[in-house]
């Protein structure tokens, strides 16, 4: 049985201080939900301060992006060893990177191996663009995407995949929880063609794009869903724990 997650992506967004204060309205409503993998991805000058504040309680965190090498020269990066003290999580290949920072399949398969190698687990995130959509096109695109992302990777059960259709995102127009778990099948169905199908079960594939308490529900019925990466609606205490919660309701009712 996979464990449902539910996970922040903050984007640019928050200042010290305001993580510091989202944090501590957050922590009590999310540390009673035992039952879902919380996880919050604030930006980098941030991770240091919630690190501390979350130790002890149940909320997990991840960083929004990596660079691949090692350490050495070059101005601005943030590696995976830095990363690996201070966080379980990290968000690779989201398509504002793909579109603004010009990221490739190929750089976010460097990134999802230095991840690896450190023990972060990354949430590689995977989705088609509009016209894609429109040309029907869907399948094909994170397919391709699937395959240059974890071009000669072994399968390692720390893999997240988030599957998030580039015209859902931050745009208020989500998928339907019909459309997002039929190409999540067909992700499930890629990976078990690659990696089998023990793989495949044990994988976690999370939607996103434009989730809030309002849609949470839709999503989380389906089958194939397990779990949300939610933007805007992560930066607000309230959405995001009842985000939370109503996904820990259902998943104890299915699994009930
Ligand atoms: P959104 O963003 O929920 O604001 O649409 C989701 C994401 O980009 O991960």
């Amino acid at each position: 049985m996979r464990v449902m997650m539910i996970a922040g992506n903050w984007k640019m967004n928050t200042t010290v201080s305001e993580a510091i204060a989202l944090v501590n309205e957050m922590r009590p409503g999310l540390d009673e939900i035992d039952n879902v993998d919380k996880v919050i991805c604030p930006p980098f000058v941030s991770l240091a301060a919630v690190s501390e504040l979350i130790k002890g309680s149940s909320i997990k965190l991840g960083a929004q992006n990596i660079y691949f090498e090692e350490k050495g020269a070059y101005t601005g990066e943030i590696s995976p060893i830095m990363l690996a003290e201070l966080c379980e999580f990290v968000i690779i290949g989201h398509s504002e990177r793909r579109q603004y920072f010009n990221e490739t399949g190929e750089i976010v398969n460097k990134k999802v191996r230095s991840a690896l190698a450190v023990g972060l687990k990354p949430i590689l995130c995977i989705g088609e663009k509009l016209a894609e959509n429109e040309a029907g096109r869907t399948e094909e695109v994170v397919t391709e995407q699937l395959r240059s992302s974890l071009a000669g990777l072994d399968y390692q059960s720390s893999l997240i995949i988030a599957y998030e259709p580039v015209w859902a995102i931050g745009t208020g127009k989500a998928a339907t929880g019909e459309q997002a778990n039929e190409t999540i099948g067909l992700i499930r169905q890629t990976i078990s063609q690659k990696y089998g199908k023990g793989a495949a079960q044990e994988l976690r594939i999370l939607y996103g794009g434009s989730v809030t308490a309002d849609n949470t529900t839709e999503f989380m019925q389906q089958p194939e869903i397990d779990g949300a990466l939610v933007g805007g609606a992560s930066l607000k205490a309230e959405q995001f724990l009842s985000i939370v919660r109503q996904t820990s309701a259902i998943k104890g009712r299915l699994s009930g």
